[in-house]
């Protein structure tokens, strides 16, 4: 663990270590109940198909749910998350994958070398603040054609949360504007090509409000 780690950084990881058991069992099955979701990895697997640049990170990868997705959409696909724990759900889970303990501000790959990097939720624990440093690695290990997706909550909040997945714990969410993410992935140098906002779903509502995806390229 690097001597420099920030709070966030040490307090979500703590956290997911605590809840990853019954984070993975919660949304294992998710993806099958939201087709707009679907729709968004399915055209950000076939466009990085198409562009044939390079693996894909599934940065945040949690229980390797996502990874294991688009590895069914044909796509070469590798996680990595700050929790151990997560890490270790994951390979359980997909054991056919490779799944790295990492953060995503430090990706490991050479510069240019993935053709694609998915973000699922991942971001929401960042302040917004400190996401440009996380886009600027996005953009580095990003082959030219490359893809970013994120998934994240729509709005303008910081939400503390001491309680989740059954756990007691200390994590802050952050609900940010999908235009505010559009400019600041812009200025990491990736051009925004789709923004999906839709609304909560019956599972999601009333506490979560709307979810964003956007996806970019790297030009
Ligand atoms: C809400 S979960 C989403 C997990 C997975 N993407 C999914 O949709 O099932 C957020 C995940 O992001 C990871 N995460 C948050 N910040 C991270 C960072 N800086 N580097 C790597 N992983 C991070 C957490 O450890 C956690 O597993």
């Amino acid at each position: 663990m690097p001597l420099t780690e920030s709070l966030h950084v040490r307090s979500t990881r703590l956290a997911y270590d605590t809840v990853a058991v019954d984070y993975e069992e919660l949304v294992r099955e998710e993806l099958a109940a939201k087709p707009l979701d679907r729709a968004m990895l399915g055209a950000f697997a076939e466009v990085v198909r198409a562009a044939g640049a390079g693996p894909v990170a599934d940065a945040g990868c949690g229980p390797g749910r996502i990874a294991a997705y688009l590895a069914g959409l044909g796509l070469d696909v590798f996680g990595v998350d700050l929790s151990p724990e997560m890490i270790a759900v994951a390979r359980r889970a997909h054991p056919g994958l490779r799944f790295e303990v990492g953060d995503m501000t430090a990706l490991g790959s050479v510069d240019g070398a993935l053709g694609g990097i998915v973000a699922w939720y991942s971001t929401v624990h960042t302040p917004p603040e400190a996401l440009p440093e996380v886009l600027a690695e996005f953009r580095r290990a990003l082959a030219p054609d490359g893809r970013l997706l994120l998934a994240f909550k729509a709005g303008d909040e910081r939400r503390h949360l001491e309680r989740a997945y059954g756990h007691e714990l200390s994590l802050d969410v952050y609900w940010t504007p999908p235009d505010r993410v559009a400019a600041m992935v812009a200025a990491a140098g990736l051009e925004v090509e789709a923004t999906l906002v839709r609304e909560p779903d019956e599972r999601e509502r009333p506490r979560q409000g709307r979810q964003a995806f956007l996806m970019a390229r790297r030009t």
